[in-house]
């Protein structure tokens, strides 16, 4: 029996019973006190308290993966040291909402069990709650006496959270035998694997408030959750999860990367890899992405765990990504979309993995000469918390990593320390933070909303409205009767067409006018509390009760512009690049937006050119904006891109153009046509897996787009050139021409008449085509090249009717300032300098054969 197996037979023995099957929930709950589901029960928990309606039929069954990672069911640190633990798990489980309770429970689990599953009832065993009778009592029809155990709160109580349903609880064992498990722990209740619980049976009675009270549920209810991957290994006969059908594949994997030979006393990395690399798989599959805090910092720190074993094995390369793939395999047949996004994720997981290669190694070190030290010290028995923190800060190791790599040599790390150090940075990031605002302060915003409830926007339609003052606060956010020409202060209106800021769009901006005046200047509007409330700075007086005529900015019509766009690329980049772009943040403002999204690599310049082009054409459709109001089961239906952590049951709001659909609270265009057109600017990546785009629309995309032919226009002037292609080529042309007189100058003093006479070179040369400045710098590389030298060059400049003499002498008895003179004179000009270098000027150019002649007879006359 596989894992296939025993997962179709648990579905459908409680299908059979009248059981509806439910998929897998994703990992990431829509629940805020919940890091991941971490148990079947997640997706039912609003059904056990009451919150939401009890469904037909009132029982349930699921397969759940689940992860404990964090927070309250936390095995993060036992995986691959023991036998049975996992950071991602499957859980089987049957749920009655107020149907059946603790008799039907256990005698359904028991049938399964020893019937369906078929194991001996000589190896069983259960526990039950110390108070519990009732089940002690039931469990005592299918099972000896002796082998029902009474557990304290510790083992027998089960709660999802710290907050949450809850119950007392009853579990299968499965007795592993002495000859197997003998360690200290393998007693009944100890920590060793002898003694292996399969199955939970939870009696949902209870519900936990953040106080920590016990309320009892509307219904009692039941709640299940068998372990597949320990019933599998149990059925393969294998005496660890690890040695079953479900991880020895992706062991096998690793053996091939590390071409070492998985042995399983010494295994304990190749199981954490193996693990891991199943939670990194499922998480980036279902969106989460690595990140600095949340949910995607648990992803990181499980990966960088797995890293970490990789490299005790003596792997300095990334090698994780290719497990996932693996995973993928293995699993996609039941989880398609691993199938459907393995590329994706092996390349995430590995440009992820770079990231810690670089500093893995670096991090290392600091981490074992600290280590060294606190091994010499032996009084100490706790690691710097400073060293800690740099390993945090510097080398990306999570805190639990270090915990963990310090575990194995018996110390733990000195955690004040560690805090203050992480407390210090913290502030340092708050005081570097600006624009924290009044908005992080309550201030009296609240009151308000007790006394006049929600205020109304009237804004999807108008861009004006005649309304009334309901409330003032000052810029210290107290309640005013008034505000003053000058001052600024916050505006509650009764009605108000000002759009507030909301996840992308930026609020509106504007006017109040009162007697046709304008009394102030809105100079931006958010929610504070629920309410629509807008700063202003007064330019008249304001008064509460007041009536105003409120006036929208027109920029307003381009922040609808580049929101509509904002919707139109995120269709073209799951068009264009994939489905598994997911919007990661936005800003919209009336000259530009920006969106930041999942998405592994960087985007070449062909994909920039379709997802643009793609825009434009939805643009060009001219679709027009249809908003409906719908159930959000129903919106998901229809295709809309929902963001995470929509609540189910609500009314959402949803804005299609064309095949454009998401759930959206925002301002739009009336029609796509609206846009104008659309350039992106600029591509760049925020963090690891999120990349992000800036572009314009609409006027914007005007302005920008006459900026570039402007600067053509300019160019082509600077140029004198009617067409810039041609400027170009011309301009090429001639530096070209440049470099090749150049080129010919300094090979024209190697052609240069020379002559060597005792040691002294002599060169005397008239050169053609070349400026003075040029012949200046030969007569300075010949000095550098020579240790005695005489050189003498006449050029013709080119256009000017000149002839100029450039001299420089070096190591004989000849002064340069006398040499031109001299050969000036013959060329009908005048000139001097210094000893060892000078120039002078001529015009009689049908001199020059005389000239050379002479300066070469002065200058062999000085050698001697
Ligand atoms: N919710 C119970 C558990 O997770 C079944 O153990």
């Amino acid at each position: 029996m596989n894992t296939k197996d025993v997962r179709a037979l648990f579905l459908e023995y409680f299908a059979n019973k009248g059981h509806k099957i439910y998929d897998s929930m994703p990992l990431v709950p829509d629940d805020p006190t919940l890091l991941f589901t971490n148990a079947g029960m997640v997706q039912f928990k609003d059904i056990f308290t009451g919150r939401i309606p009890i469904p037909t039929p009132n029982i349930a069954t699921s397969a759940q993966t689940c992860i404990r990672a964090g927070g309250k069911h936390n095995d993060l640190e036992n995986v691959g040291y023991t036998a049975r633990h996992h950071t991602l798990f499957e859980m089987l489980g049957n749920f009655s909402f107020g149907a059946y309770f603790k008799k039907e429970a256990i005698a359904y689990a028991w049938e399964f069990v020893t019937e369906v599953l078929g194991f001996d009832k000589k190896v069983l065993y259960v526990t039950v709650h110390e108070n519990d009778t009732e089940a002690y009592e039931l469990w005592s029809a299918h099972i000896d006496a002796s082998r029902i155990k009474k557990m304290g709160d510790k083992d027998n109580f089960w709660q999802m959270g710290d907050v949450g349903p809850c119950g007392p609880c009853s579990e299968i064992f499965v007795d592993q035998g002495e000859e197997n498990f003998n360690g200290p722990e393998d007693y009944f209740g100890g920590d060793g694997d002898r003694f292996l619980e399969i199955w939970n049976l939870v009696f949902m009675q209870f519900e936990r408030d953040k106080e920590g009270n016990l309320k009892p549920l509307p219904k009692p209810s039941i709640d299940t959750g068998m372990g597949l991957e320990r019933v599998v290994a149990l059925l393969e006969g294998k005496r660890s999860n690890f040695d079953s059908s479900l991880f020895m594949p992706l062991i096998a994997k690793v053996e091939e990367i590390t071409k070492q030979t998985y042995v399983y006393e010494s295994g304990a990395s190749f199981r954490v890899i193996a693990d891991h690399a199943r939670s990194v798989a499922f998480l980036l599959a279902q969106g989460v992405n690595f990140d600095k805090e949340g949910r995607g910092y648990v992803l990181r720190r499980i990966l960088r765990r797995a890293i970490r074993h990789g490299y005790l094995l003596g792997l300095r390369a990334p090698f994780v990504y290719e497990v996932v793939g693996r995973v993928c395999e293995n699993m996609g047949a039941h989880y398609q979309y691993l199938l459907e996004k393995q590329q994706t994720i092996m390349t995430q997981c590995k440009a992820e993995e770079v990231r810690f290669f670089e500093t893995i190694e670096n991090g290392m070190n600091l981490f074992n000469k600290e280590l060294e030290k606190l091994k010499q010290e032996k009084a100490n028995q706790l690691f710097s918390g400073e060293v800690a923190f740099r390993l945090y800060d510097t080398y990306g190791f999570p805190l639990d990593l270090t915990q963990d790599m310090l575990r194995e040599n018996g110390f733990g790390v000195d955690m004040d320390s560690f805090e203050i150090c992480m407390k210090a940075q913290k502030e340092q990031a708050k005081a570097n933070w600006k624009g924290s605002g009044d908005s992080a302060k309550e201030g009296d915003f609240k009151i308000l909303l007790s006394e006049f409830g929600q205020n109304e926007f009237v804004g999807y339609e108008k861009m004006e409205s005649q309304s009334r003052i309901l409330a003032l606060l000052d810029s210290n956010l107290q309640r005013t009767e008034a505000i003053k020409a000058g001052e600024m202060g916050f505006v509650m209106l009764d009605i108000t067409p000002f759009y507030p800021e909301s996840g992308g769009p930026v609020g509106d901006k504007g006017i109040l006018k009162h007697n046709q005046e304008i009394i102030a200047e809105v100079i931006d509007t958010k929610k504070y509390f629920g309410l629509n409330i807008s700063q202003v700075q007064a330019i008249g007086n304001l008064r509460i009760q007041e009536g105003v005529f409120a006036v929208v900015d027109s920029a307003r019509l381009e922040i609808a512009k580049h929101h509509s766009a904002t919707h139109l690329l995120h269709k073209a980049l799951r068009e264009v690049l994939g489905e598994h772009i997911a919007q990661a943040g936005s800003l919209v403002e009336s000259n530009r937006l920006r969106f930041d999204f999942s998405h592994p690599s960087a985007l070449s310049p062909e994909e920039l050119e379709r997802i643009e082009q793609n825009v434009n054409a939805q643009i060009l459709s001219a679709n027009a904006q249809v908003c409906e109001q719908m159930e959000l089961q129903k919106a998901k239906a229809k295709g809309a891109i929902a963001l995470f952590g929509e609540k189910y049951g609500k009314e959402v709001r949803v804005v299609s153009f064309g095949d454009s659909v998401e759930l959206c609270g925002g301002i739009h265009v009336p029609n796509t046509a609206y846009i104008g057109s659309f350039y992106i600017i600029k591509e760049s990546g925020v963090s690891s897996g999120v990349r992000r785009i800036e572009a314009v629309c609409g006027k914007a995309a005007y302005e920008w787009g006459k900026t570039a032919l402007l600067s053509v226009e300019s160019a082509k002037e600077s140029l004198k050139a009617q067409n810039l292609l041609q400027g170009i080529e011309k301009l090429k042309e001639q530096v070209r021409e440049l470099k090749s007189k150049a080129n010919k100058s300094t090979s024209n003093l190697k052609e240069a008449e020379s002559e060597s006479i005792q040691g002294v070179k002599l060169i005397v040369s008239e050169l053609k085509d070349i400026e003075a400045s040029e012949a200046k710098k030969l007569v300075d590389n010949a000095k550098n090249e020579n240790e005695k030298v005489a050189v003498l060059l006449l050029t013709t400049e080119s256009q000017k009717d000149k002839i100029v003499i450039t001299a420089g002498v070096k190591g004989i008895d000849l002064k340069a300032g006398l040499w031109v003179k001299e050969i000036a004179q013959i060329l009908g000009g005048n000139g001097g300098g210094r000893d060892d270098f000078a120039t002078a000027g001529g015009k009689d150019k049908a001199k020059i054969p005389q000239a050379l002649q002479a300066a070469k007879e002065i200058a062999k006359k000085a050698i001697g």
